[in-house]
C-alpha cells in the first residue's frame, strides 16, 4: 500500500483520485459499470487484453470534432473581421495515415515539416495543393520532392532557400508558392510572453529583413510570394503573444502591400491543452476572436486590407484526444528527505513519452482497470528505462492500494508522444490504436522484437564479416577493406 503521507506534493490532492478531469481527459473517456476507464466506447482492460501494453489509445471523434471545432472557431473569427482562413494539422505532433485522413475530412491543410512526413501525407492522399512544408534545413531532395509533387507552400526559413527552391522550381518549369518564415521577437510558452528585438534561434529570418528577401523572392519567377510565417512558439494559454506578433508582422506586411500582392499572412500553430488541473487555456474560440480583432485593428491603424490568415495547430488537435495504456509493474516505496516517495514503475516509459524527461512537463494518470476506495497517495510514475529520469508523470495522488498487475492510463498522450517515441534500451515502440464507438483498430502497428533484429546487420557473424551473400534493400551494409583482409589477397 503506498504511503498516504509521503513527501510534499505541488499538486493538490484531488478528493477523489479516480476521477476523470473532463478538461483532461478525451471527451468520450468514462468510466463502466465495474470503473472500468471507457475510451471511445472501448473499455481500457480489453484494449489491454487484445493489443497489450503500453498502448497509444486515440479517440477519433474527439480528434475529428477538435479539429471541426477548431477550423469553425477560426472561420468565424477571419468572417467577422472580412476574411478567410486555411488551417493546416502540424503533423509534427502526431502523423499516420488514418489521421491524415480525419484532418483532410475535416477541412484542414497538412503541415508537414521533412521529407518522411511529406511521404506519409502522400501516401495518405492528402492533396499536396493543401500541404505546407517547413524546416530550417530542407535538402536538396526535399525540395525537389515537394516542387515536383506540387507542395501548396513551401515555407522559406533562410536567405539561402530562396535561391535553392527557385532554382529547384526553374529545373522543374513550375512556379513555387512560398512563405518566408519571421522571427517577430515574440517568444510565448503557457500564459506569457516574452517580447524582444532579436531572437537567437535557428529558425527562420529577422523580421528587419523581410523586405529586402521578400523582394528577392519577387525577383525570382519561379517563385510566388504568399506573405510572411510566423511561429511563436508551443503551449500557448491566450492570444496576447499571437495578437502581438501579428501586429509586429503586419507593420511590415503593410510595407510589403506598397511593393506588391501579399495575399497572405500565417500565424503558425502553438495553441496550449490541460494536462493536469492546474493549465487553463482559454477556449480557442476566445483565442481566434480575440487574435482577429488584433489583426483587424492592426490592418486599420496601418490602412491595409486584411489578408487571408492561416494557422497550424498540432497539439490542441491531437494532444488531448490520446491516452497511454500501461500495467503497473513494481510499487516501491523509496525513503528520501522528508518522508516516502512512492514509485510505480510501469511497462513503458521515456521510449513512448519523453516528454517528462525532455521538458518537466507534468502529466495526469489514473487507474484504469479499476475504481478504489483508497484514500489518495502521491506517487511518481517511472518507466522501465535503465536511467533514473525514465519519470512518465512526476507527481500525481492515485488510490494508495495501487498495486502490480494494475492499468495505469496518462491522460493527453496524443501530441509529441509517438512522433518523439524512441528504441531506448532496445524497447519496442508500442501500437498506435484508434476507439470510436466501441470499436477499436490498430492505425499503427506495434514494432516487435523481430523488427528490433531486422535492422542489426551485425547479428549474422558470416554476413558481418563481410561475406554475407546478401543485404536488406535498402541499407546496403558498407563494403569495408582492411589492411589485413589486403594483404592477404
Ligand atoms: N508550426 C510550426 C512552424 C511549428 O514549429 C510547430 C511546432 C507547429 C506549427 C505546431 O505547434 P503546436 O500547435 O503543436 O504547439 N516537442 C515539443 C513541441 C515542439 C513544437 C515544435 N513546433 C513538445 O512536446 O512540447
Amino acid at each position: 500500500m503506498a504511503s498516504a503521507s509521503a513527501v510534499p506534493s505541488v499538486r493538490p490532492a484531488p478528493a477523489d483520485p479516480n476521477t476523470l478531469n473532463p478538461a483532461v481527459w478525451p471527451e468520450h473517456a468514462g468510466r463502466d459499470a465495474r470503473g472500468v476507464l471507457v475510451v471511445g466506447g472501448v473499455p481500457a482492460d480489453e484494449l489491454a487484453a487484445e493489443f497489450g501494453t503500453p498502448l497509444y489509445v486515440v479517440d477519433e471523434a474527439a480528434a475529428r470534432s477538435r479539429a471541426a471545432r477548431l477550423r469553425t472557431a477560426f472561420e468565424a473569427a477571419a468572417a467577422g473581421i472580412g476574411t478567410d482562413v486555411t488551417v493546416y494539422y502540424a503533423g509534427k505532433s502526431f502523423l499516420s495515415g488514418a489521421v491524415v485522413r480525419w484532418m483532410t475530412e475535416e477541412g484542414l491543410g497538412i503541415d508537414v515539416c521533412t521529407g518522411g512526413e511529406l511521404a506519409i501525407a502522400l501516401a495518405a492522399g492528402a492533396d499536396p495543393a493543401r500541404m505546407g512544408f517547413h524546416g530550417n534545413n530542407k535538402s536538396s531532395a526535399e525540395i525537389e520532392r515537394a516542387v515536383a509533387v506540387g507542395v501548396g507552400a513551401i515555407i522559406l526559413d533562410s536567405e539561402a532557400e530562396i535561391d535553392r527552391v527557385a532554382d529547384a522550381a526553374a529545373r522543374a518549369g513550375r512556379v513555387q508558392r512560398v512563405r518566408l518564415r519571421v522571427n517577430s521577437g515574440v517568444h510565448a510558452s503557457t500564459h506569457e510572453f516574452l517580447a524582444t528585438a532579436h531572437e537567437d534561434q535557428k529558425f527562420g529570418v529577422p523580421l528587419a529583413r523581410a523586405v529586402e528577401l521578400a523582394t528577392r523572392i519577387r525577383g525570382r519567377d519561379s517563385l510566388e510570394f504568399l506573405g510572411l510565417h510566423c511561429h511563436i512558439g508551443s503551449q500557448i494559454f491566450d492570444a496576447s503573444g499571437f495578437g502581438e506578433s501579428a501586429a509586429r508582422l503586419l507593420g511590415v506586411h503593410a510595407e510589403l502591400v506598397r511593393l506588391g500582392p501579399v495575399p497572405e499572412l500565417n500565424l503558425g500553430g502553438g495553441f496550449g491543452i490541460a494536462y493536469t488541473e492546474a493549465d487553463d487555456p482559454r477556449p480557442i474560440e476566445e483565442i481566434a476572436l480575440g487574435i482577429a480583432d488584433r489583426v483587424a485593428a492592426a490592418c486599420r491603424d496601418l490602412d491595409v486590407a486584411v489578408p487571408k490568415l492561416a494557422f497550424e495547430p498540432g497539439r490542441s488537435i491531437i494532444g488531448p484526444a490520446g491516452v497511454t495504456l500501461y500495467t503497473v509493474g513494481t510499487v516501491k516505496p523509496v525513503p528520501i528527505e522528508g518522508g516516502t516517495r512512492t514509485y510505480v514503475s510501469v511497462d513503458g516509459g521515456m521510449s513512448d513519452n519523453a516528454r517528462t524527461a525532455l521538458y518537466g512537463a507534468a502529466y495526469s494518470a489514473r487507474l484504469a482497470s479499476r475504481t478504489s476506495d483508497a484514500p489518495p497517495a502521491l506517487v511518481r510514475v517511472a518507466g522501465k528505462h535503465c536511467e533514473s529520469g525514465d519519470i512518465v508523470v512526476d507527481q500525481e495522488h492515485l488510490p494508495a492500494d495501487v498495486a502490480p498487475g494494475d492499468l495505469l492510463a496518462v491522460a493527453a498522450t496524443g501530441a509529441y508522444c509517438w512522433s518523439l517515441a524512441s528504441n531506448y534500451n532496445h524497447v519496442a515502440r508500442p501500437a498506435v490504436v484508434a476507439v470510436r464507438d466501441g470499436r477499436a483498430r490498430v492505425i499503427v502497428r506495434g514494432e516487435t522484437e523481430a523488427d528490433l533484429l531486422a535492422r542489426d546487420l551485425g547479428l549474422d557473424a558470416a554476413q558481418d564479416a563481410g561475406h554475407g551473400a546478401s543485404v536488406a534493400a535498402g541499407a546496403p551494409a558498407p563494403t569495408v577493406s582492411t589492411a589485413a583482409e589486403g594483404a592477404a589477397e
